[in-house]
């Protein structure tokens, strides 16, 4: 009946880096976080070789900006803020077999080796630029440091970097009446050199690329052409000394000019696999991922970094192709395949706003909710596909009336009965068309929920998952084994085995979704091994140089996607509630009473 393996397919799972200038909220993790991990365990579960790589992004104007409102340097803001990302992405599960920082050694070396690469092959263009100086200090005022009147659609307080309302990327001299976010003074604008990425070059290319993607979610794709059809060369340097130092001639003593942040993060994807690769002590290992045409790419992230994705790192990776020293003349790097960003969360009606403190940090909701709630709700009710609002009502009704009420409750009385009549899994006798017809049923699932998950469609994914859980709960309704226990044993032993199978692949659908209660009811299953294990923060020695990073032993894991065998005769542990069943007036008022003092 079982097909021979498939052959193991090399998939990256590439996760934007959250900036380390704030706590991330659950705004953040909806977009980039779940997804991607969602996909990563449901690809290792089906036995291929996943590498989910990201990090923190330290470098730039965001970080400088916290640094300043804190009283610290750079450094101290990036590394303070790093460590407690990096906890909160553990606690929420997300199994990253890298996530480090783009402060190391590695990244710092892989940059330079794209921009010098680059440079060399004609795609760099040096230009005088108008920058922006502060009239009061004479200090240089970055991009996000400026607002105005947003020449596009009017909006009146639009950055220098990008217009939010109209989505548009900006340059601060594009803005109508520019003025200085610090003290409102006009910024001045001097004569200064930069280096730009000559994007023109690669508009072929892109274009034909881009139309041939036909996979991609269709906003993506739009989006994406329409600014390809008017590129222009865009700056890669900035006037700022906090960040990569520009490994060109005439640019490399200069302490304040650096490689913008962009430019960095983006390469972050590829030397996050090179430091993994290395850690491993496999330091080639990299290249199946990024030097085989038959890898599979997938990036996750929130709307406004699609351009970054579909246009600029696409143009760096076609530009270096296998030139450099990571090249190394061994094949082109590998384009993108699938861009899934998604849309916005807001919160309660309002637009997430650290400093009007309309936020949920991911790190106070963990305090207080269990993380597969959370990752539950950002799945069936997040902005996967169209801007949505969090509300807490909506909340604890989806975690009582969905995961509690449907799921939790199938496997409550499930194992409750069995272990209490059985103690152990029933041996079942003949089956019925019923028990057939549910166990078909599941074993479908594996199908359906798998392609969804592979189309990037998690919403959809987990939906079908719970059909099957809800099938499963009016089977046992209708089959009423504890009636059965006295008269029939026999049948009630089978349609409780039958259940207990149900619920153990269940689990596995599931898994990707809920890793955490799926590890726990695995374990009530009688099984001893682990499914979905805790996350290691471990230190990552370079030359002497240390550096924190999130990572797991994902390969003493055990799970496969396929229907459960779940064998008679497996004792069972004592049956205890996997999730907690939230008083909805409770919830709400608390929460919102935060909100406002938090507004105060
Ligand atoms: N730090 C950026 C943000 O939070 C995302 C960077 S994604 C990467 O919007 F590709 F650049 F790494
Ligand atoms: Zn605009």
């Amino acid at each position: 009946m079982s097909s021979p393996p498939a052959k193991a397919r090399k998939i990256l799972v590439a996760v934007a880096w959250p900036y380390a200038s704030g706590l991330r909220h659950i705004g953040h993790v909806a977009g980039f976080g779940v997804p991607s991990d969602t996909f990563a365990r449901y690809h290792r579960l089906r036995g291929n070789d996943v590498l989910m790589v990201s990090g923190t992004d330290e470098h730039g104007t965001p970080v400088m900006v916290a640094a300043d409102a804190a009283g610290e340097s750079p450094r101290e803001t990036a590394d303070r803020f790093s460590a407690l990302i990096r906890e909160d992405l553990r606690d929420l599960g997300l199994s990253y077999d890298l996530f480090t920082r783009t402060t190391t050694r590695t990244h710092y070396r892989v940059t330079q080796d794209l921009f010098r690469t680059l440079y060399e092959k004609g795609y760099v263009l040096e230009r005088e630029t108008l920058g922006a100086f502060s009239a009061s200090t004479g200090h240089t005022l970055p991009d996000r440091y400026i607002e105005g009147t947003c020449p596009i659609c009017g909006f009146a307080d639009a950055r220098g970097d990008q217009c939010d309302n109209c989505g548009n990327q900006l340059d601060p001299t594009d803005l109508i009446e520019p003025r200085s976010k610090i003290d409102g003074t006009a910024p001045v604008f001097k004569e200064t050199k930069h280096l730009f990425l000559d994007l023109p070059a690669f508009k072929e290319q892109l274009t034909a690329w881009i139309e041939g993607n036909e996979g991609w979610r269709q906003n993506v794709r739009r989006f994406s052409l329409n600014f390809v059809r008017e590129l222009k060369p865009r700056p890669i340097t900035r006037d700022l000394d906090w960040g990569v130092p520009i490994p060109v001639a005439g640019y490399e003593e200069l302490f304040d000019k650096r490689i913008y942040v962009w430019f960095d993060a983006v390469i972050g994807y590829l030397s996050a696999s090179v430091e993994w690769a290395q850690n491993r002590g496999t330091p080639d290992a990299w290249r199946e991922w990024w030097q085989n045409p038959e890898a599979e790419h997938t990036y996750f992230m929130g709307k406004d970094n699609i351009v970054f994705h579909t246009v600029i790192w696409p143009s760096m990776l076609l530009g270096y192709g296998s030139g450099g020293e990571y090249g190394a003349g061994r094949g082109d790097l590998e384009l993108p395949d699938n861009v899934a960003s998604s849309e916005f969360l807001t919160m309660e009606g309002k637009k997430f706003s650290s400093s009007r403190g309309v936020q949920i940090l991911v790190r106070d909701f963990l305090s207080r909710y269990d993380p597969d709630a959370l990752r539950y709700f950002l799945t069936i009710a997040g902005p996967e596909t169209q801007d949505t609002d969090f509300t807490w009502a909506e909340f604890v009704r989806r975690n009582n009336d969905e995961l509690v009420a449907t799921w939790g409750n199938l496997v409550n009385r499930t194992l409750s009965s069995a272990h209490r009549n059985f103690g152990e899994v029933p041996t079942p006798g003949p089956l019925t068309d019923e028990d057939e017809a549910l166990l078909a049923d599941v074993a479908a699932a594996f199908e359906s929920v798998g392609r969804l998950i592979e189309g990037t469609r998690f919403r959809s994914a987990l939906q079908e998952a719970m059909r099957i859980a809800a099938l499963a709960n009016a089977y046992l309704a209708e089959q009423a084994p504890w009636t059965k226990l006295e008269t029939e044993r026999e049948r009630a032993g089978t349609i409780l085995f039958v259940a207990l199978r149900v619920v153990d692949s269940l689990k596995i659908l599931l898994l990707p979704f809920l890793p955490f209660s799926g590890q726990r009811l695995h374990e009530l299953l009688g099984y001893d091994d682990v499914v979905a294990g805790p996350l290691d923060v471990e230190t990552v020695d370079e030359d002497g140089v240390a550096h924190d990073v999130l990572t797991g032993r994902y390969d003493s894991w055990s799970g496969r996607w396929e229907p459960s065998a779940l064998p008679p005769g497996q004792a069972l542990r004592a049956p205890a509630p996997l999730f907690t069943k939230l008083d909805p007036g409770e919830v709400v008022a608390d929460e919102l009473e935060r909100m406002e003092a938090a507004a105060r």
